[in-house]
């Protein structure tokens, strides 16, 4: 059993972690799991924030019971409804049919649809508040981070936001609860793929949430994934201020599709080039070895791309085209690109690339390289100029 931990009087986290479930959203990959967190205070009236995926909910229930040791629980709020945090719902009403769940008016139908739970609601609205007793919660709407319903629940007595996906993360809760109690730089890669793979799309929702945010005094930010900050909260707030306003670094994302070298020894021949130039940041992947959650996440990092694929049945590779889908589906902002291409009789990565840089528009920063086989002189010239000119960009 997962035990309650106290983080003020009468406010627990009641979590789990997650080490057996591969893929989040059944995507994206969790090499270091994920936490699942719901917080309970204990006051006149007993309320749950959340809850946790329902392959856990056993262990949540009993460690929720056993906190209470005997009280009911009278009010659910559900600041969102993706199931990593409402998959309890249901066997939480089991246990406390009397409980009235709050939400909003986009909280319910999806509540109805997901579970067919149409009672006992009380629907609340920007500002609105909920009387506790010695405490007051209030509820601020903080729609698209992550899905239209989303809102989170500030305690404004001892200054907590609870603040569903907002600042959450990948990765387990190893020992440690607080951000002072965890090893953060551990984590770091695991919190700005959190980010970049589950918020990124929502860049602008995200600047919206942070100014109307910014306006309360914050001592505690309890997310449903990662973990509490208390002794950071400056830093997450900065981390996700900049990643929301597609700032980036200086550095170069060469991702690439072969099948038999041709591709992946341009891709090796720019980055030789920048490093001539440089530039020091450069990851090159093979989009056939390297899922799209850490492609996007190195993109969302560094301000170039650069992007190389053979064709394919006429058309671009496939995990080439799969990653430029994501992209587009992002909508990730304010990059610098190139493309190289590779083909044995006909062209057919170019056009897609083409298009999806029409789509993006990105700045492109040089003529693009289209190689037949094994890179000749002309193509070598080709990489040098890509390379050569994104660099003169990053370091102008
Ligand atoms: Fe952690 Fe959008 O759910």
């Amino acid at each position: 059993m997962n035990q309650a931990v106290e983080l003020k009087k009468g406010i627990y986290r009641i979590g789990v972690n997650d080490r057996r479930t591969h893929l989040f959203e059944n995507y994206w990959p969790l090499p270091k799991g994920v936490a699942y967190n719901s917080y309970v205070i204990v006051d006149e009236k007993v309320v749950v924030v959340d809850t946790v995926e329902r392959s856990r909910m056993d262990d949540y229930l009993e460690s929720l019971e056993t906190t209470l040791n005997g009280k009911k629980v009278d009010y659910l709020i559900v600041n969102h409804m993706e199931p990593d945090h409402s998959g309890a719902i249901k066997a939480l009403l089991c246990h406390y049919p009397d409980m009235t769940i709050v939400g909003n008016c986009k909280t319910f139908p999806m509540l109805e649809n997901f579970y067919g739970i149409h009672h006992n609601l009380l629907e609340v609205k920007e500002g609105s508040t909920l009387d506790l007793g010695s405490r007051k919660l209030q509820f601020y709407m903080a729609p698209m981070l992550h899905w239209p319903e989303t809102m989170v629940t500030y305690l404004p007595s001892e200054h907590i936001l609870f603040s569903g996906d907002i600042f959450g993360a990948f990765g387990t809760l190893d020992g440690g609860i607080f951000d002072d109690q965890l090893d953060l730089d551990y984590l770091e890669e695991e919190i700005s793929r959190y980010y970049s793979n589950i918020v990124g799309k929502y860049g602008v929702p995200a600047q919206t949430a942070l100014k109307k945010l910014g306006t309360l005094p914050i001592d505690m930010i309890c997310a449903t994934h990662g973990p509490i900050w208390r002794s950071h909260i400056k830093d997450i707030i900065a981390k996700y201020d900049k990643w929301s306003r597609y700032e980036t670094e200086e550095g170069v994302v060469i991702a690439f599709s072969s099948m038999y070298g041709h591709t992946e020894n341009m891709a090796d021949m720019i980055g030789r080039f920048l490093a001539e130039k440089g530039i020091r940041k450069i990851r090159i992947h093979d989009t056939s070895k390297t899922h799209p959650s850490y492609l996007i996440n190195d993109i969302f990092r560094y301000k170039g791309v650069i992007l190389g694929s053979c064709s394919y049945n006429g058309g671009i590779f496939p995990t080439m085209e799969t990653l430029l889908s994501e992209l587009e589906h992002i909508g990730v902002k304010n990059h610098y690109l190139a493309f190289f291409a590779n083909k044995t009789w006909s062209g057919g990565a170019l056009p897609r690339f083409t298009q999806f840089a029409d789509k993006m528009k990105w700045e492109i920063v040089a003529p693009h390289a289209d190689a037949s086989g094994h890179p000749k002189n002309q193509d070598v010239e080709d990489c040098k100029a890509i390379a050569y000119a994104m660099a003169e960009k990053l370091k102008a």
